[in-house]
């Protein structure tokens, strides 16, 4: 009985720790639910952009325009929202003077790391510090190796690429041919030459070896729920994706390590001395160069596989937009066209005085980059100290992401935002923040001229020969209809366009 007794007394008061733990443990749950999701007293004014609706669109796979549509009211009015995101408080930003704040003090507002937003994850590892996701000196370092290659435009492969499409081209005259993935095949190649002396050849064979490897490592790496919920890679193992991010990798291991031998054998400076050289080639000879600071294999592996998302989504997703502007205006195709043929005469690629001259096709993407910016928001910058702006107080570290999608299409900044108006580009009268495609300051895109003379080019070589036109059954046919913006570029849904030869 005694002992009895004395088991119930333990069995009693080990209850009471356990509840009392319980209570600890509910406490501190609840508590850190309270740090994560209380509005910074800064913030108390900034309107909220509901998480509840960012998970709808997410759900419903929603592109950046439908987004903006939801957010419209609330950022043309305010020109800032904050959205609960990843685990902490989020602005969006589209006030131009803020925008500019951000925009040209970059050491007030350097950008989010990937490792800070996203810790350890895949992502992280696969794109590593570079010339796009690093601050200040790293960042620097990275710019000042590849500058260069960005003063040397491969325009070469540009004209190849541009042959090799039209015979594809060759060979389904008047029938639909889906142009989105179309254009990744050719940009894919483009970059694959350009970037490092690689054909991917995805225009002739698209299911080849490596053009697989590269889509399903940019296929897991766009996952939304990783994004959403970063933590929840440590607790889900990714081994498929590990495993075809390893086989990427290998190839750009040894594209980096082939050309560092080319440079000891002097291959590389007779390549730099008569044009040929690739990025890679060029970033390798700066590397080299004493007056640098260099960069490791790694690094340099990092910013090719940046220069691949940053240069060949961007400028596919371009061109396929451009492409269905022209063939649902069939007055502007032929304005373009009558000026190819009256600048280039009998050339099949324009020169660069010739680009110059192209003024209105030059309007034409501008416009087109207006409308469907293949950036749609700014990654993420996080300022390095509390900010004052209106009657509210930034908090250093709050993510801070600049809609240019919005900025585009906000009735603030453009007569008529939704119209397509190529003219409107011929004196631009326009804010200069209000136009960022390729954003601005010292973070300005490395490859403009690399992407306007490659859409140039492209453009050029077939509206010469085709005639382009939306068919009729199009599920574009009232709207173009926008995909999410998966691995940060926004592009359109399967887009079949016809190709109509040309008779005159
Ligand atoms: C239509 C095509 C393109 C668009 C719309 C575009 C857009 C952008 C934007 C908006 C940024 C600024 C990012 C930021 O401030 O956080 C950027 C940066 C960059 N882009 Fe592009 N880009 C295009 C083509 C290219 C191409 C073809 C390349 C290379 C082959 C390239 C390489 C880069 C690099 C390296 C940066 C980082 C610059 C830095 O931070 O120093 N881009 N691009």
């Amino acid at each position: 009985m005694e002992y009895y007794l004395e088991t119930q007394q333990i069995d009693i008061s080990q209850l009471n720790i356990n509840n009392d733990a319980i209570l600890v443990l509910v406490s501190f749950i609840i508590f850190k639910i309270y740090q994560k999701t209380r509005v910074p007293e800064g913030l108390k004014n900034v309107p909220t952009l509901s998480f509840l609706v960012l998970l709808t669109e997410i759900y419903n796979k929603v592109g950046p325009d439908k987004r903006w549509e939801d957010i419209r009211d609330i950022l043309e009015k305010e020109g800032i929202g904050k959205l609960w995101f990843n685990g902490e408080w989020t602005l969006t930003v589209t006030d131009l003077g803020l925008v500019k704040d951000i925009i040209t003090k970059t050491d007030l507002y350097p950008k989010s790391l990937l490792g800070e937003s996203f810790p350890g994850n895949l992502v992280t590892q696969y794109y590593g510090d570079n010339v796009v996701f690093s601050n200040g000196d790293v960042w620097k370092r990275h710019r000042r190796i590849a500058n260069p290659s960005f003063r040397n435009i491969p325009v070469h492969v540009f004209v190849e690429s541009a042959i090799k499409l039209l015979n594809v081209m060759e060979k389904v005259d008047n029938e639909p041919i889906e142009i989105r993935n179309l254009m990744h095949g050719l940009t894919l190649d483009v970059l694959g030459k350009a970037a490092f002396g690689f054909d991917f050849n995805n225009l002739e064979d698209p299911k080849n070896v490596y053009v697989t490897a590269y889509n399903d490592v940019m296929e897991e790496l766009s996952k939304p729920i990783y994004y959403l919920i970063s933590f929840l890679e440590h607790i889900v193992p990714r081994t498929e994706a590990i495993r075809k991010i390893a086989k990427l990798n290998s190839l750009y291991d040894e594209m980096v390590e082939k050309k560092m031998k080319s440079m000891k054998t002097g291959e590389i400076d007779e390549k730099i001395n008569n044009n040929s050289a690739d990025l890679l080639e060029h970033m390798v000879h700066a590397c080299n160069d004493p007056e640098n600071p260099t960069l490791t294999s790694e690094e340099l592996r990092h910013d090719l596989a940046i220069f691949m998302l940053a240069g060949h989504d961007t400028t596919a997703n371009a061109l396929s937009t451009i492409l269905y502007l022209l063939a649902i205006h069939k007055d502007v195709q032929k304005k373009v066209r009558d000026e190819i043929l009256r600048v280039l005469g009998d050339d099949l690629t324009p020169n660069s005085e010739q680009q110059k001259e192209l003024k209105y096709m030059n309007m034409v993407i501008n416009e087109n980059l207006r409308l469907y910016p293949p950036v749609a928001n700014l990654p993420r910058r996080t300022p390095s100290k509390d900010i004052k702006f209106r009657n509210h107080v930034i908090p250093a570290k709050t993510p801070i992401i600049i809609n240019i999608y919005g900025i585009h299409h906000s009735s603030k900044n453009w007569e008529n935002p939704e119209k397509f108006i190529p003219e409107r580009f011929e004196n631009e009268k326009h804010d200069h923040y209000a136009w960022l495609s390729f954003g601005g300051g010292n973070r300005l895109c490395l490859g403009i001229n690399f992407s306007l003379i490659e859409q140039r080019i492209m453009l050029c070589s077939l509206l010469r020969k085709y005639e382009v036109s939306l068919p009729a059954d199009s599920i574009h046919k009232d709207k173009l209809q926008i995909a999410p913006e998966g691995s940060g570029t926004m592009g359109p849904h399967p887009l079949p366009l016809i190709f109509k030869r040309r008779t005159e």
